[in-house]
């Protein structure tokens, strides 16, 4: 009987681990402080793009905070400057782990203004 209880306290910690593990890996970039809240932006960040598209786009209002360009400035990776060339580049590793898929890139650029310099941007 003083078994089991270990028993399935190491079949809790395996579980535990492999879900750890199947959750996918992002490479954040840059750093710095994100312009809002972390957490918020998880939830939040595709009305906070939408929103700037549409006061930039019908109504003609710029606000460089929340501009997509000032995203990819700092969350392009610092290995290839790139938010979506590789499966754990932060605007596709979340996406394809929830098999969102988002068309912005064949518009926007995907690298940071300083790699375009090298010939990466668009
Ligand atoms: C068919 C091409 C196209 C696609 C696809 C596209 N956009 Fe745009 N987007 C534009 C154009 C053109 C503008 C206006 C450019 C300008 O005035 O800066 C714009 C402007 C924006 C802006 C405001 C300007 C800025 O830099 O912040 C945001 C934000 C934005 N788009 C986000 C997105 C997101 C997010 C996606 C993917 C869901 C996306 N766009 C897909 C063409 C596109
Ligand atoms: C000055 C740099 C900077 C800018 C600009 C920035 N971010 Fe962030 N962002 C970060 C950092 C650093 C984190 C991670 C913070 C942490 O792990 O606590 C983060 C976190 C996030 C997260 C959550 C990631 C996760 O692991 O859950 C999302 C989503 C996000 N940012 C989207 C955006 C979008 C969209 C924009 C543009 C509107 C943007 N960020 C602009 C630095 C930035
Ligand atoms: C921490 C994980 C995570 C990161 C990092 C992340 N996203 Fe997302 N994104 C999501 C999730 C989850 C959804 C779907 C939410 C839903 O279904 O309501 C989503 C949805 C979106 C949508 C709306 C798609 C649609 O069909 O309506 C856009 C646009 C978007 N993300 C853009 C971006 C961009 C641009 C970046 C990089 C700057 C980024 N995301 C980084 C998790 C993330």
């Amino acid at each position: 009987m003083q078994r089991r209880p270990s028993l399935l306290l190491g079949l809790c910690l395996t579980l535990a681990s492999a879900a750890l593990s199947a959750a996918p890996q992002i490479d954040i970039g840059k750093g710095g402080q994100c312009v809002e809240e972390t957490s918020w932006m998880r939830k939040n960040h595709m009305n906070v793009l939408k929103h700037q598209r549409d006061e930039v786009v019908y109504k003609g209002v710029r606000d460089a905070k929340h501009s997509l360009k000032t995203c990819i400035e700092c969350h392009a990776s610092v290995k290839d400057d790139s938010v979506s060339a590789r499966a754990d580049s932060f605007c596709v590793a979340c996406h394809a782990y929830q098999a969102v898929k988002i068309d912005c890139f064949e518009c926007h650029a995907n690298k940071r203004k300083s790699a375009w310099v090298s010939g990466g941007g668009q």
